[in-house]
């Protein structure tokens, strides 16, 4: 089966095919118009997809030597999302998918974070994955697929918003999760002690509290020694996100009795937080699964293998099929 898959969610327009010999290609074209202004502007993001959105997939296409004639059915992510952004890639497909006379399954891109570790693995039923990205943070028991069991959850920023906010309260450019990920490389993580909150409170994440104190931090220090220790700050900002979400995983695993875990979402690129997360796996001896760097960040192919394996559950869509920002 060869499926072409469209993400649009957020900022990225993204196009992939997968066949029988797995993805093919995998194109992103991210947006820089935003940059200027520190955060994703909705209506600027759904206008650069629909500049974009054609030629992403005809490159798609291209690169992985297949037809729009080869392509047997399209698999778009469905929500969560931005509204515009989403309904430019589902009515692309739909578009597509009418031409063609070929199925549609709208992909929840959620799901697509977690299964975007079966594109070169077949991790083991049933895990937890830790899916941390821009606008989530979540644990979810996996109990086999598309069974899931959200456990924890934030209750107020998302860890990667917190990476976000926290660099541009550094005067990072935004996204300014890599950014700070690179720079916490050279410091100390022990530099500055900033809050891990709701340790002993169940499964639950809280990080607005860590932004904030970052804020006071920053705003009582001289400006040059913050640009001295930049890197140290940093890293000290690192640690505090990364501990606090392997300590609730650790959690999880302790309360659920899974064996296997899983990384997903943006923020599991983080350098620090993949290594106290093989650190946690080994010392418990679980399986720990993580993409690799290009599928952790908003991309299609995990929309694409997310999709493969509804199409073999069946799991298909119609003409029907509406944008769902809150998903
Ligand atoms: O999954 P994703 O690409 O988009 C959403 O669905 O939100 O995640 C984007 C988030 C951004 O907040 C970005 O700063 C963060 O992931 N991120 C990172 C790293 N790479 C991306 N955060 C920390 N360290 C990284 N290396
Ligand atoms: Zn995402």
């Amino acid at each position: 089966m060869n499926i072409l898959a469209i993400e649009s969610s957020c900022d990225d327009t993204s196009a992939a095919v997968f066949t029988a010999e797995g993805i093919k290609s995998n194109i992103i074209a991210s947006q820089s118009i935003h940059l200027q202004f520190g955060g994703v502007v909705p209506e600027l993001a759904s206008r650069a997809h629909q500049k974009t959105i054609s030629q992403t997939v005809e490159q798609a296409l291209d690169e992985a030597g297949v037809s729009l004639e080869e392509i047997d059915s399209i698999a778009v992510t469905q929500g969560p999302g931005l509204l515009g952004s989403l309904l430019v890639g589902i009515c692309f497909a739909k578009g597509l998918a009418t031409s063609r006379n070929i199925p549609i399954i709208g992909v929840n891109h959620m799901d697509a974070h977690i299964y975007a570790n079966f594109i070169d693995h077949e991790p083991e039923f049933p895990l937890v994955a830790l899916t941390v990205s821009g606008g989530h943070t979540q644990l979810v028991y996996v109990k086999s697929p598309f069974e899931h069991e959200v456990i924890g959850k934030t209750r107020d920023d998302a860890a990667g918003e917190a990476f976000d906010k926290i660099g541009k309260i550094l005067g990072l450019p935004y996204p300014a999760g890599p950014e700070i990920d690179k720079l916490s490389k050279d410091g100390d993580p022990a530099f500055h002690t900033f809050p891990q909150a709701m340790l002993h409170k169940g499964l639950d994440f809280s990080f607005s509290g860590l932004k904030t104190s970052a804020l006071y931090y920053v705003r009582d220090q001289e400006e040059a020694f913050v640009k001295e220790h930049l890197n140290d700050i940093c890293a000290s900002v690192s640690f505090a996100i990364a501990e606090v979400l392997v300590k609730k995983l650790k959690k999880a695993v302790k309360q659920t009795g899974v064996k296997t875990i899983l990384l997903a979402g943006g923020v599991s690129a983080n350098s620090m937080l993949r290594d106290k997360t093989e650190k946690m796996a080994k010392e418990m001896g679980l399986k720990l699964y993580i993409p690799k760097i290009s599928y952790c960040t908003d991309n299609a192919a995990m929309i694409a293998i997310t999709g493969k394996m509804k199409a073999d559950l069946g799991q298909y869509d119609d003409l029907d099929l509406k944008p769902f920002s809150s998903l």
